[in-house]
């Protein structure tokens, strides 16, 4: 039960990568949503581990780790410019409120900080609270189009 709610939480944060983008014309906006791409990509590979999809491989878990953790510390700078385009789905309250954005950004880099990957249920284990800090900055400071 449990990891069908991760699951839905997981694909759900990566289908909308591949939606999302066609046709950004401002770079900033495009910079920052590639980066939430990488984020949904390892967040993915992460979750097909998590549920045997495809084989634990500590190699592989600890890169998606790792880049998750340069995209997360990439956040302050990318969403630093209140760049625009009719395509972005970033709500004003990332620069009206930038000291919860920020903070949103610190719960996630915890997160990623507390994150163990030693083995597929251990990756399971630790899903949870690391797709939730996804939803939780998605839900007030990214529009849901
Ligand atoms: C500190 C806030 C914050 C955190 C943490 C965060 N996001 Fe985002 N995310 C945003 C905002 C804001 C946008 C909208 C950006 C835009 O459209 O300009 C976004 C957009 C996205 C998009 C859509 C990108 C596109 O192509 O339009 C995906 C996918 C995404 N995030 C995945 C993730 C995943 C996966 C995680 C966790 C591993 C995560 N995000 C963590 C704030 C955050």
């Amino acid at each position: 039960m449990r990891s069908a709610i991760i699951m839905t939480i997981v694909l759900g944060l990566a289908a909308s990568a591949a939606l999302a983008h066609s046709g950004v014309k401002d770079p900033q906006v495009k910079a920052r949503m590639e980066g939430m791409k990488t984020m949904a990509a390892d967040l993915k590979e992460l979750g097909k581990m998590a549920r045997g999809i495809t084989p634990f491989d500590d190699a592989k878990a600890k890169a998606a780790l790792i880049s998750l953790k340069t995209e997360n510390d990439r956040i302050p700078v990318l969403f630093a410019p209140e760049a625009t385009d009719p395509k972005s789905e970033a709500r004003p309250a990332v620069w009206t409120d930038p000291t919860g954005f920020a903070r949103r950004t610190a719960e996630m880099g915890q997160a990623l900080d507390v994150m163990t990957l030693s083995s597929a249920s251990d990756i399971a284990a630790s899903m949870r609270t690391f797709a939730t800090a996804c939803s939780a900055c998605h839900q007030d400071y990214r529009i849901k189009k």
